[in-house]
């Protein structure tokens, strides 16, 4: 299959095991923008890595974002929680306002940023 024109490669699928997560920083409409994937059961899920309670990063340490059981994205400060397929608030003082998720494809290997 031909890769999409104008699309940046943020890794290769091959690199996240399942529910692991890697961070990035790319240009989104021109802004410099920190974004994290997640894979889960073959899918990759991608969102700004910004906590809607207080626009913190979401991190406990460099490329972790799930709770100990590996079920949802826990935010380190606060410890609000989100989906990891929707990225929905679930609990915590996120108030019902979820995190923003960001487009990407998977072609062969590759993971692109979908350019909007
Ligand atoms: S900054 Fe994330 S829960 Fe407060």
């Amino acid at each position: 299959m031909t890769k999409k024109p104008n699309s940046t490669i943020l890794c290769k699928l091959s690199e996240l095991n399942d529910l692991t997560s890697k961070t990035f920083n790319v240009k989104i409409k021109r802004k410099s923008t920190d974004i994290f994937l997640i894979r889960k059961n073959n899918h990759i899920y991608a969102y700004e890595n910004i906590c809607p309670h207080a626009q913190a990063p979401l991190e406990w340490n460099p490329d972790e974002f799930l709770d100990e059981k590996k079920e949802t994205i826990i935010c380190a400060l606060h410890g609000a929680r989100f989906s990891i397929e929707e990225g929905d608030c679930l609990g915590g003082p996120c108030e019902g306002i979820g995190l923003t998720a960001v487009a990407v494809d998977v072609i062969n290997d590759d993971i692109f940023l979908t350019k909007s």
